[in-house]
Formats: C-alpha cells, sequence, structure tokens
C-alpha cells in the first residue's frame, strides 16, 4: 500500500487514535541525504535528515498531525500556538485540512520570515502579532489555553513530541541503528527532547541496538540553555531559534547528559557560513536556524572533538526549507548581475 502518513506508519509506538480523526498531509518520511562534502571537511560520514521536504516545510508537521488528531479526537474547535513562524504554519495547514478546527496562531511582530506568515495567512489562520518576542508570544498563549475551551498545540503538548519523536525512528530505519552523533539546532527544546525519546524507545523496542550523542546548538544571541539562564531579549538572525526562555529547557539538559552529549552556542557568522556551504557544496537549501545544527558540527570539527572520532556517523537535522526564508537567502549572497538582453554581453558576462 502506498504511504498514508505519520502516524499510520509508525502508529504501534504512537498513543491510540481513532481512524476517522486521523488529519494527515502525508508528512514525514523525509530523505536522509549523504554529503560527501560535510564528510570530508569533518572525517565523519555526515548525514542531513531533510525536514524542510515535509508539506509546510519544517519538521513541525510530525508533530502536529498527532496534535491535531488528538484535538479532532476530543472535538475541539479551536487550536492556538504562539510561534517563531513553522508551527504556526504547520498548525494553520492542519486546522485547515481537519475540516472542524480553527487556528489562532501568535507571533512576535517583525521576526518571523516572510515564507512562514504567508503560509499562516493562507491557510486563514487568525494572525496575531505581538509587540513582543516568542517567550511573551507563548505566555499569553498558555493562560488562555488553561482558561477557555481552546487547544494549545505547542510543544508543551505531549503529542507534539510524540509525533516528533518518530524522526529518530526514521534515522535508524535508514541507517539499521542510530547514527554515533545526532547534531540538532535548539529554540524552544522540544526537538531535541523528541529524538532523545524517539531514540530510546526504538533501542527498547528491540529496533536499534545503540543511543547517539546528542549535539544541540542554540544561536549565540540566544542560548539560554549555554548560560544557564533566561535571555530576556533573545536576538539572532535565525528567528526560528529566537528564544529566551525555553519550555522543554529540563528535558533537553536531560537529552544532553544522558547521552553523553552537548548543547553550545554557534554565531550568527558561523550560522551563515554553514548555510551557505550546504547550499554551495551539498545542494540543499534549508533555512538560517536549520544551519545551526551543521554550524556546530563544523565548530566542534574545528576544536578537535571529533578526532578520536573519524568515520563515525552524524546525522544533522535540517529542520526547515531554505524557501521559507528568502530575505536571508538574498541579503547574505552577490546578487546576480543584469546586462544587456545580447549574446555578446552575456559571453562576456561567463567569460567565454
Ligand atoms: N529549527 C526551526 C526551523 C524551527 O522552526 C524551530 C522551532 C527549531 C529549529 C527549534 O526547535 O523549538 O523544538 O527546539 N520553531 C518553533 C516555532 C519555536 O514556533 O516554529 P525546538
Amino acid at each position: 500500500m502506498s504511504y498514508q502518513g505519520l502516524i499510520h506508519h509508525y502508529r504501534k509506538y504512537l498513543p491510540p487514535i481513532k481512524d476517522e480523526n486521523i488529519v494527515t498531509l502525508l508528512e514525514c518520511n523525509t530523505p536522509l541525504i549523504h554529503s560527501e562534502d560535510l564528510s570530508q571537511r569533518t572525517g565523519l560520514k555526515v548525514y542531513l535528515k531533510y525536514e524542510g521536504l515535509n508539506p509546510t516545510g519544517s519538521f513541525k508537521d510530525r508533530g502536529m498531525t498527532m496534535a491535531i488528531s488528538m484535538a479532532k479526537e476530543k472535538q475541539a474547535k479551536v487550536v492556538m500556538c504562539a510561534s517563531t513562524g513553522n508551527t504556526s504554519a504547520s498548525a494553520a495547514a492542519y486546522a485547515a485540512k481537519s475540516g472542524t478546527m480553527k487556528c489562532v496562531v501568535i507571533i512576535p511582530e517583525g521576526n518571523i520570515a516572510l515564507g512562514k506568515l504567508a503560509q499562516a495567512m493562507i491557510h486563514q489562520a487568525k494572525v496575531i502579532q505581538i509587540r513582543g518576542n516568542f517567550d511573551d508570544a507563548l505566555n499569553i498563549v498558555k493562560e488562555v489555553t488553561d482558561n477557555h475551551p481552546v487547544e494549545l498545540v505547542n510543544s508543551l503538548n505531549p503529542y507534539r513530541i510524540e509525533g516528533q519523536k518518530t524522526a529518530a525512528f526514521e534515522v535508524c530505519d535508514v541507517l539499521g541503528d542510530a547514527p554515533v552523533f545526532h547534531a540538532i539546532p535548539v529554540g524552544n527544546a522540544g526537538n531535541i527532547t523528541a529524538y532523545w525519546k524517539g531514540y530510546n524507545e526504538y533501542k527498547a523496542a528491540g529496533q536499534s541496538q545503540s543511543l547517539p550523542k546528542m549535539l544541540g546548538f542554540q544561536a549565540a544571541g540566544a542560548a539560554p540553555i549555554v548560560h544557564g539562564h533566561v535571555i530576556d531579549k533573545p536576538e539572532t538572525l535565525a528567528t526560528a531559534i529566537r528564544i529566551g526562555n525555553p519550555a522543554s529547557w529540563k528535558q533537553a539538559e536531560t537529552a544532553r547528559d544522558d547521552s553523553g552529549g552537548l548543547i553550545d552556542l554557534v554565531t550568527d557568522d558561523e550560522i551563515i557560513e554553514a548555510y551557505k556551504i550546504l547550499a554551495a557544496h551539498t545542494g540543499v537549501f534549508c533555512e538560517p536556524a536549520s544551519a545551526a545544527s551543521v554550524a556546530g558540527m563544523l565548530k566542534l570539527n574545528q576544536q578537535g572533538f571529533f578526532k578520536d572520532s573519524q568515520g563515525a556517523t552524524i546525522v544533522c537535522t535540517l529542520t526547515g526549507h531554505g524557501l521559507k526564508d528568502p530575505n536571508n537567502a538574498i541579503k547574505v549572497i552577490d546578487q546576480p548581475v543584469t546586462v544587456d538582453s545580447t549574446m555578446d554581453a552575456v559571453l562576456k558576462e561567463i567569460g567565454l
């Protein structure tokens, strides 16, 4: 039978749900792409889990098919989230697909990549921008959903984590086991929590033999876990991870400590460098926040972190598609030249 989406595929590892309540856009089953270029740079065997190829262009669809399906099972009429963009895009699309639910999203004004804003709007969510940041937005959403008949679909909703843990299953299914290292961007810290849960559950089920070291990366201006305190005014051009007080902070620390991994920071310059390297030398276009995983791997490599692990397998999660954020792509690269519409002018420009 053809692929029927995440819930059907991994049903026995997920909370029970009735068929008629499953809301799916045939998400997940995303490619694990081997990067020759990054393998050469690091001496590792580097794979990219390209989550940008989900229906709404980010890993959020994994959690959202579960959260929206469970909301439908509970006969919720309204779902709500705070978002740096991708969660809102995904919630809006899955609420639209449900045919029964309205979606309300709260976003920080001026700090959402253009593509994500377009998605929430075209799927006809009620989009409310606040004069504040993601952390402020999440506080408001928690209070509203605690006190009104509105379903929270941020990653505080345990079904989001259940859905997202399946990314670890897919990695193990392709590689035949867990990788030695798993590098991942960290914002609100739901995803690192979910991967660690997934790797552990798959091993317990006898589907894999080992566990990876989890390597999480925050943006330097938004690195509360690295610094050990809340950041009141987080700043980074990787707006998806512009978060100062992650909801799953403790769980992220558990993933780090229990796996023998680390959570480190990468500067915006390092993020952009990795973003460009990925696009130019592996042919994969991700959004800036996603490139934090690769930036972190390259930073650790320069510090000699992998010197005793040559040839080891590492998976870097690329959380969202590059087309989400066209403005940053155009900003960091040379502009195209414009010439007269003659063959001579074109040949001259090519140097032929
Ligand atoms: N990468 C991208 C592209 C994201 O959109 C996010 C989170 C992350 C990484 C970090 O994942 O929060 O699980 O640690 N975006 C959320 C949102 C906050 O609202 O779309 P995390």
